[in-house]
This record gives C-alpha cells, structure tokens and sequence, in this order.
C-alpha cells in the first residue's frame, strides 16, 4: 500500500520489529536456546529474567506508539497478535506435555505462533489508506496465513541444517514435535511411540530425514503458491493496472522463496 505519511510507515516497521523482537526474546527463554543470528541468545548474554523484562518493554513500547497512530483498529489487531503469539507458545508447550500431536495441532501453532505476525504486516497498513475493496482485509489474512506457515515450514527443515546462525535441532532436544520430525515419526510407524513416552532423540533416524524434508518443503512450496494467488486478486481487487504499481520487490521475494522450497 502507498502510505504517503513516511512517520505511518516508520511507526509500523519499527513495530513489527519490536513485537517479533519480544516474541524472540521470550522464546529464548521458554526453548533455552543458545544462540540466535549468530550470536549468543539474550537468555545467554543476560539472564532468563533480563530477557523477559527487555521482551515486556519492547511490547509496551509498541502499544505506546502504535497509540500515536490514533487507530483503533490497528490496536484491536495489534493486541489479537500477541494474544496468538503466546497462544501459540501454550499450545506448543501443552503439546509437549501431552504428546498428543497431530497434523492440525502442529499447524494450529504455526498459526499462532507464525503467521500471526505476518497477518499483522500485511494488514497493518491497511487502516491507512481509502480503500472500499469488499473482502480485502479477509484475503490479507489469508495471504498472511500462508506466508507464515510456509516460513515456519522452512524453519522446522533449517532446524536440521547447519550454519543458520541458531542452535540446531533444538526442537529435538526439547523433545519436541515439528513438521519435519512428525512426518518423519509417522512414515516410520514411530508416532505412537513417541506420543507413549519415548525418547525422540533415540527414535528419530537423523540420517534418513531426507524424505521427510522434501514433504514439508513442497508443503512450504504450495503455500506459497496460495500467497501469489491471493496477491495478484489483491492486485485486480485494487485496479492494479499499471506495472510500476505491483510491488515489484514483494513478487521478487515470493519468487526466490519458492524456488528455494521447490
Ligand atoms: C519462534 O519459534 C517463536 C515464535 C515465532 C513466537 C514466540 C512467542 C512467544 C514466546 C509468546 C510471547 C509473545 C510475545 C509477543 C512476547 P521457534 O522456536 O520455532 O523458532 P526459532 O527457531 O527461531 O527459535
Ligand atoms: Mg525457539
């Protein structure tokens, strides 16, 4: 959307950093990481306590200037998100207890947890501009969705690659259940194993993954199919005619993530 108010535009990228930063910081802790981009996670440099409060700050910073903006509805959203984002860490910690994970509850949580905050992007900068588009706001939910929940797809896969700049397989670590690792349990006849107490470490085939990689790579793949899709309908819903107007760096962007998931 072309936003001709630059402070609009600063105020909500600044935002949408700080409430993944906070998502982050508070994940550190919960997952007990050890690094993040590169370096040694905020639970490492300075505490589990630190990490919360810094997570805490960065939230009320957003509220606070995303109040300045004096939209109600981009508050409303704002505060459905990060009502998600920790629904979503519940539900994944509940999963972790009670084994009982299946292919819907896992994409529950990516739900939660992911897209969440990539529906928030996408919808965000509509409250900012006239539009009477009937059903805009639902499709850029819905582009949102999939976005996220391709992007977290390729995060379960780079859990199993090196050099990613995070600790590896620390879901695995965590006993804990991800798309790849799911697919993996239930092609080897494993799930009910697992979801009885056994050791995911133990059960899991580390070097026999590769099949199950692919799976959730074409799954990422057709999500992002379902973005493009929705994207270019946003396109004719707004009269997009004119080829300067098609953000050209978004497309690009759809483009080399699906190649790298094809
Ligand atoms: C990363 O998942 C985690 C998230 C995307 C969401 C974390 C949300 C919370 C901790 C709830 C609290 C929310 C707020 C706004 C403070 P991951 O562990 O699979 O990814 P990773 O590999 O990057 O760690
Ligand atoms: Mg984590």
């Amino acid at each position: 959307f072309k936003i001709r108010d630059w402070k609009t535009k600063r105020t909500l990228s600044e935002c949408v950093e700080f409430i993944h930063a906070a998502s982050l910081t508070h994940d550190d802790v919960i997952d007990q990481a050890e690094m993040r981009r590169g370096r040694e996670s905020i639970n490492i440099s300075v505490g589990n306590k630190k990490s919360i409060l810094a997570g805490d700050y960065l939230l009320s910073e957003t509220i606070q200037r995303l109040s300045n903006l004096n939209s109600i509805e981009l508050l409303k959203l704002t505060a459905q998100v990060i009502k998600e984002l920790s629904l979503g860490e519940w539900l994944q910690h509940e999963l972790l207890k009670t084994r009982n994970y299946s292919k819907d509850s896992l994409k529950k949580v990516c739900l939660y947890k992911t897209s969440s905050v990539m529906y928030w992007c996408a919808l965000a900068p509509s409250f900012f501009i006239n539009n009477n588009v009937q059903g805009l706001q639902e499709k850029l939910q819905i582009f949102g969705d999939n976005l996220g929940l391709a992007f977290q797809y390729i995060d379960d896969v780079l859990d199993f690659k090196k050099a990613t700049g995070k600790s590896t397989q620390i879901d695995v670590k965590n006993q804990q259940l991800n798309m790849v690792t799911f697919h993996h349990l239930k092609r080897l006849n494993k799930l009910e194993e697992f979801k009885s107490g056994g050791d995911l470490k133990s059960i899991i085939e580390v070097n026999n993954l590769g099949e199950d990689i692919l799976l959730v790579e074409k799954e990422a793949h057709v999500h992002l199919e379902n973005c493009e899709r929705i994207l270019f309908e946003i396109f004719e819903d707004l009269q997009v005619v004119n080829d300067s107007d098609i953000p050209k760096t978004l497309i690009s962007l759809l483009k080399q993530l699906k190649s790298r998931s094809a």
